[in-house]
């Protein structure tokens, strides 16, 4: 019995995450929260012949507290999303005041849930998350998570020519570090099965993965940026945490963790100097079991990679920080 919960439920990401949320077994209630639209969101998903019971809340009437309390798991991706022109950092403002109240929520009605942060820009929205839960008492970094799928997913993807997978997704690409331009960086050397990519194929490759979120924000010319894939994304983290947590061994997810609180994180923190950082990590019934540290094995071109990514998530981490003291 799984009670999932999706906060920013009405949106571009919402909707479809939602429907895939409602469509699988392994979910046996599902609550929706947003500031506009959930009734008319619910009531359409509540028709589909799947087991989870659906409910759709507004801010009013208590509606964060009926939807977050008996959470299990919360995946929150409320705010605004990007236009074109603007970096996931430009979101800050906006975003920050959204996820932090919504945190505070979780904090009081569902503290020990796993909770899911799509919200961009995830590099600092994380360390809000983290610092708020902390305030109230009840932080557990093994069940917060920066959701960076995407990335992964978008990996596995554009070097499909390399791996000869027919299904892409059965390729493993790590993609660790954060989740912005080039805090993003795609280890194609620690790919499985091995990747072939030509040496003059390489930097337009990692710019790809890095840079893909662009891609999406042209092409939709001003009327946002991933809802569809970002909703595969998040479901397919979302799906693999709630099968691990019911047991399943040897699940295996990059995703962007507060590195103090799970095993193997120390070892992380002392390579990168940072307290938050994307690793490819084993999830359990615990949520975050242990960070796998992959920084002892890459090859010289993700070395320089890395360096900017250490530089610009260094930023983002302390922004995220000092919002949460400083803001009421
Ligand atoms: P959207 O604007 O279509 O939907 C956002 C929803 O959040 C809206 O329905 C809005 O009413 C709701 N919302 C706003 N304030 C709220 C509050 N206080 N409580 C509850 N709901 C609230 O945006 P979209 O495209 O769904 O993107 C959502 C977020 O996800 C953006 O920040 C975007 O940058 C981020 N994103 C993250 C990705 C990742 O890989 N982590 C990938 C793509 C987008």
């Amino acid at each position: 019995m799984v009670k999932a919960v999706v906060l920013g439920a009405s949106g571009g990401i919402g909707q479809p995450l939602s429907l895939l949320l409602k469509a699988s077994p392994l979910f046996s209630e599902l609550a929706l929260y947003d500031v506009v639209n959930t009734p008319g969101v619910a009531a359409d998903l509540s028709h589909i012949s799947s087991p989870a019971k659906i409910t759709g809340y507004l801010p009013k009437d208590d509606g964060l507290k009926n939807t977050l309390t008996g959470a299990d798991i919360v995946v929150i991706p409320a705010g605004i999303p990007r236009k074109p022109g603007m970096t996931r950092d430009d979101l800050f403002k906006i975003n920050a005041g959204i996820v932090k109240g919504l945190i505070e929520g979780c904090a009081q009605y569902c503290p020990k849930a796993f909770i899911l942060v799509i919200s961009n820009p995830v590099n600092s929205t994380v360390p809000i998350s983290a610092e708020v839960l902390k305030a109230a008492g009840v932080f557990d970094a093994k069940r917060l998570f920066g959701v960076t799928t995407l990335d992964v997913v978008r990996a596995e993807t554009f070097v499909q020519e390399y791996s000869g997978k027919k299904n892409p997704s059965e390729a493993t690409v790590p993609v660790i570090g954060g989740h912005s331009g080039e805090t993003i960086v795609p280890l194609f050397s620690q790919a499985t099965p091995k990747l072939d990519i030509p040496k003059e194929k390489y930097q337009d490759l990692v710019k790809r993965v890095q840079f893909g979120g662009d891609e999406v924000v042209q092409a939709k010319d001003g009327a946002g940026s991933a809802t569809l894939s970002m909703a595969y994304a998040g479901f397919r983290f979302a799906e693999k945490l709630i099968k691990a947590a019911n047991g399943e061994k040897g699940i295996i997810e990059p995703t962007y963790i507060y590195l103090d609180g799970v095993a193997g994180g120390d070892e992380i923190k002392k390579h990168t100097g940072l307290d938050y950082f994307s690793v490819p990590v084993e999830l359990g019934p615990n949520g975050a079991e242990k960070a796998i540290n992959p920084l002892t094995n890459v090859d010289a071109q993700e070395e320089e990679l890395l360096k900017a990514a250490y530089a610009g998530l260094k930023g983002n981490i302390e922004k995220g920080i000092e919002f949460a003291h400083n803001t009421p």
